[in-house]
């Protein structure tokens, strides 16, 4: 494992976003495996200005690790919305080579097993992390038991308040989610998660240093022999 601290949270954008790019530019097919939220939004802005300075992705395929259930993609909070919105409509990825998990569905389980054949079709060369004030990765929640492939969860109340930020209301946020599963996830050839912010830094803490427990899903990556933490100062507060 690597960790990797930079002084703020711009630095720590920056340097995620030249990580991607060097995959695109070493592999002929690479696979990225992509994440929402706050944190990601700079990492796509930067992605976005290295695309206006001659990066292509035409040669791309992006797997998303989750979806909120009820929404649909033409809703503004979803997930479809906001990789459009900070990504796909500026890049020049071709349409069908973009995968986010289908939450509008009214047969879930066929939803959860056609996601599983694409990853298995494209295994993920980088996996793009957040982490969750509770630990959880992709929707991932803390739990005495971690599903290992794409299922529906039901958002813990943590997740729920914190993602009510991008609604109109909490009572706006959907309950429920489908996500990638951990085997997935840990069967990525590169994991880099991005953290910033003091609230992070006791879920980076015991994702790092902790013991490796389903009730902190990041624990995990431990197990995961090719994994970047990359933190700034404030999300490394609590590290040694
Ligand atoms: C989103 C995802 C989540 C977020 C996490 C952090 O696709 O998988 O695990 O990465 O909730 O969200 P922010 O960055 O909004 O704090």
């Amino acid at each position: 494992m690597e960790v990797r601290v930079f002084p703020d949270a711009y630095g720590a954008a920056l340097y995620t976003a030249t990580l991607v790019e060097t995959t695109i530019r070493q592999l002929s097919s690479p696979v990225l495996g992509l994440a929402t939220g706050g944190t990601m939004i700079p990492v796509y802005q930067h992605l976005v200005q290295f695309h206006r300075r001659g990066l292509r992705f035409e040669h791309v395929t992006t797997i998303n690790l989750d979806e909120y259930i009820g929404l649909e993609p033409t809703d503004r909070h979803s997930y479809h919305a906001f990789m459009r919105e900070h990504f796909f409509d500026h890049v020049d990825l071709p349409l069908d080579c973009r995968h986010i998990p289908s939450g509008a569905t009214c047969d879930l389980t066929a939803a959860c097993q056609a996601y599983d054949e694409i990853l298995r079709a494209h295994p993920i060369d980088l996996q793009l992390l957040g982490i969750g004030v509770n630990g959880h990765i992709g929707f991932n929640e803390p739990a005495d038991h971690l599903k290992p492939h794409t299922h529906v969860v039901e958002l813990t109340e943590d997740t729920i308040r914190q993602n009510a930020r991008f609604f109109d209301a909490e009572e706006r946020v959907p309950t429920r989610a489908i996500t990638m599963g951990l085997q997935s996830i840990l069967f990525a050839k590169r994991i880099v998660l991005l953290a910033v912010g003091a609230s992070k830094a006791q879920a980076v803490r015991e994702a790092i240093i902790g013991d490796i427990r389903t009730t902190v899903p990041a624990s995990l990556l431990q197990l995961h022999p090719q994994v970047t933490f990359v933190l700034d100062e404030a999300a490394a507060q609590q590290l040694p």
